[in-house]
């Protein structure tokens, strides 16, 4: 069994794990405990203060799924395909196919559902594994409000969730739909629906690893802090700095 079917199997006995990486030593710690690592484009918010991920470009991408993919061995690792990186079939495919030879990575994510219908397709028949994104999709969103308030707009994300089941996508990605509709959605495909501010009726949660521990300064609803990485890192760099000023580091052992 391959590792697409292997995920899809999870879903109604156990819960997936997914996290982001853009980086080899936080990839080589998720992989000993991730079903999937994907490689968000919110690394543009997250590493270089973009204010959004719109500004993110294939080469930067690139770049940090490289390192990524030094750290995993056994997860599934899926690569945001940036925007403005797939306005077209020829387009989505091309680039997807750099993505893919130049980092190794197993699948791409995607943002959207019925309009991007033919770019998926394309992507899909040319044996490229694809992870879809609905609700607040970061890169064409005018707002960050959640999504299935309203009766028209969960009629269509179900459409779409059906949508890009029917294509083959492997999963899809919730992000910040309301509790009942994200229940619906997932009862209703076949693949699993992976959540992120989608409560816990998705066959598996997503979050910023970043945001998790502490290491990014973001207070959203749907985000848990359980750790605090930042405190610990400013406690070793007081040690450094005192040390060197008292001239207690370095000791003869670490040095020649
Ligand atoms: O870019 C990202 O990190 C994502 C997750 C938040 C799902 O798309």
């Amino acid at each position: 069994m391959n590792k697409f079917d292997n995920l899809i199997r999870k879903k109604n006995k156990s819960k997936i794990v997914c996290l982001t990486a853009y980086s080899k030593n936080i990839a080589l710690i998720l992989d000993k405990h991730c079903d999937i690592v994907l490689v968000g484009d919110s690394l543009g918010s997250v590493l270089y203060n973009y204010k959004s991920t719109r500004s993110v470009t294939l080469d930067i991408m690139i770049e940090h799924s490289k390192s990524v993919r030094m750290g995993i061995k056994k997860s599934l690792m899926v690569v945001d395909m940036p925007h403005n990186t797939y306005r077209s079939s020829s387009e989505a495919l091309r680039n997807a196919k750099k993505i893919i030879s130049k980092t190794k990575c197993d699948a791409v994510k995607l943002e959207g559902g019925k309009k991007i219908y033919h770019i998926i397709k394309t992507l899909i028949k040319n044996k490229i594994p694809v992870m879809g994104h609905l609700g607040i999709l970061p890169q064409s969103a005018k707002n960050f409000k959640a999504k299935g308030k309203k009766i028209i707009e969960r009629n269509n994300l179900l459409k779409d969730a059906k949508i890009l089941d029917e294509l083959g996508v492997f999963s899809i990605v919730l992000e910040c739909v309301e509790s009942s509709l994200a229940k619906e959605i997932t009862k209703a495909i076949r693949i699993p629906t992976i959540g992120i501010g989608a409560s816990v009726n998705c066959d598996g949660q997503v979050l910023v690893t970043d945001d998790l521990i502490g290491l990014n300064p973001i207070k959203v609803r749907f985000v848990k802090r359980f750790a605090n990485i930042k405190k610990q890192i400013n406690i070793a760099i007081v040690k450094f700095k005192n040390e060197v000023k008292n001239k207690k580091f370095p000791k003869k052992v670490n040095s020649y």
